[in-house]
């Protein structure tokens, strides 16, 4: 295996640089890499009941075993380490720390569950990376879906004794906790379209997982802060760059929706107190959001120490007029039910050009702009960018795999990230997604989306073409100005 010793050094003036102390990482979830789904003491999560749910995963997958990284954690981080990261973000299992968790009590704390983690963040550190952790990334434990899940406080409010749990067993040497991951995809694709697990369909209910969502950040980032007062609180969110190629009003109209209900309806309740006038006036119909009680939104309003963004493709949306069949390119599965709650009058087109494996259309740009908008409407607001990469159908040639487009795909992203720092954006890291191959969710293993290529048989680890490219990037602190001598 080549090693990051071997790369060739780009002259300086083929470079542009990113500040001192840019945090270069990637990311990772629980459920997708650990596998080890009944080893001590865990119980399942709304992802093993989904998953072992025939028609749910393609393949029939699971994440019983997946990248077996609860049991080759050291290999995975001395990787990492060759790489030269300096920060790694990962999600706690939920249904590791408190196995018996139900709507009532959070249960006993479960310490082989904490003690993984523990020493997870310990050979991280022995390894000079930073470790930055997810509190919830997607794997809510079954017993609380089977007492309503997200659609329930009470699931709110267990979340936030967990979070207390882990911060103050992991916050003696972890400075950052992001509550939740996506909490967008939890809700809509959890319970409106029904290709996330629970796989319920009731956009009322997925409006409800919305509000209880937010506050579990909220409950979450004060539980936080009770027990590892110097850690860092963030929240991760992906961010839609909405926009329209029309010109009607009414596409413009369409924008404003999908902006409401993607970015919005997280970011102003968490940042502001308040949920956008406009959403709860389009949701109407749906709901009366009677669930959002008096006291709620001061308890959600805990704002963040860093904002994390995660960004892959643009979000383009125009106007339905109700004639040809509504254009359903969201790139977010297929499903009889959208997870565009209220919106049947928005379609979502399917754009020209480059697009990933998994269908994304692939446009840089986003990245920037929606950067630029949070140092805009948040002045002073720290920024990660905590989720950004491709899938491609990547194969294995005598021992190696010639990820050209990946790496593309990145070079160009890594441009987009200085373009906001020019502008001003204070953006303080990278976690690339994705450190190893993995199960992607409704994917399954069909999709691979890691720098370093999973052979799911063996279990054997190969760096991939683009992985070597990034320790360079990691290695310099900068990146090659022209992506051309790639294909070289
Ligand atoms: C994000 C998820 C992550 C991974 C990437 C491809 O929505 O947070 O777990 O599946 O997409």
């Amino acid at each position: 295996m080549t090693t990051t010793e071997d790369q060739p050094t780009t002259p300086l003036e083929m470079l542009r640089a990113f500040p001192a102390g840019f945090a270069w990482g990637t990311a990772t979830a629980a459920y997708q890499v650990e596998g080890a789904v009944a080893e001590d003491g865990r119980t399942p999560s709304i992802w093993d009941t989904f998953s072992h749910t025939p028609g749910r995963v393609v393949d029939g997958d699971t994440g019983d075993v997946a990248d077996n990284h609860y049991h080759r954690f050291r290999e995975d981080v001395a990787l990492m380490r060759r790489l030269g990261a300096t920060t790694y973000r990962f999600s706690v299992a939920w249904p590791r720390i408190t196995p018996q968790v139900t709507a009532d009590a959070l249960g006993p704390v479960n310490p082989a569950g904490l003690q993984f983690y523990s020493t997870l963040v310990d050979e991280l550190l022995a390894a000079r990376i930073e470790p930055v952790v997810t509190l919830y990334h997607w794997d809510l434990p079954q017993a609380l879906e089977d007492a309503g899940g997200w659609t329930s406080r009470r699931t709110a409010e267990r979340f936030g004794e967990y979070a207390e749990v882990v911060a103050a067993a992991l916050g003696d040497r972890v400075r950052t906790f992001t509550t939740l991951n996506e909490p967008w995809c939890s809700a809509y694709l959890g319970y409106a379209s029904g290709v996330h697990a629970p796989g319920r369909t009731e956009p009322a209910a997925a409006l409800a997982a919305v509000h209880h969502l937010n506050l579990a950040h909220g409950l979450g980032a004060l539980a936080v802060r009770r027990a590892a007062p110097s850690a860092r609180v963030s929240l991760t969110l992906n961010l839609a760059w909405v926009r329209t190629e029309g010109t009607s009003p009414a596409d413009h109209d369409a924008v404003r929706r999908v902006d409401g209900l993607q970015n919005r309806v997280f970011l102003d309740p968490v940042l502001r107190g308040e949920y956008p006038a406009d959403v709860l006036q389009d949701t109407a119909s749906v709901t009366d959001w009677s669930f959002v009680l008096p006291g709620d939104l001061e308890l959600v309003h805990q704002g963040v120490d860093v904002l994390g963004v995660n960004y892959y493709s643009p979000t383009v949306v125009r106007a339905w007029d109700g004639s040809a069949p509504r254009a359903e390119n969201d790139g977010h599965g297929n499903s009889a039910h959208s997870p565009w709650v209220a919106s049947t009058d928005v379609e979502f087109p399917e754009l020209p050009g480059h697009t990933t494996a998994m269908g994304w259309s692939v446009d840089a740009r986003g990245l920037t702009e929606l950067l630029v908008r949070m140092h805009r409407e948040h002045p002073g607001l720290e920024l990660l960018v905590t989720e950004n990469g491709a899938a491609y159908d990547d194969v294995v040639v005598a021992g190696q795999v010639h990820d050209v487009e990946r790496t593309e795909y990145l070079h160009a992203h890594l441009h987009a990230v200085l373009d906001a720092l020019d502008a001003g954006a204070p953006v303080r890291g990278y976690f690339l997604w994705s450190f190893l191959d993995n199960f992607e969710w409704g994917y399954g293993f069909s999709k691979r989306f890691g720098i370093v290529h999973v052979d799911y048989l063996t279990q054997r680890r190969t760096l991939k073409d683009s992985a070597l490219w990034y320790a360079g990037v990691i290695a310099q602190n900068a990146v090659p100005r022209e992506v051309a001598s790639l294909r070289a």
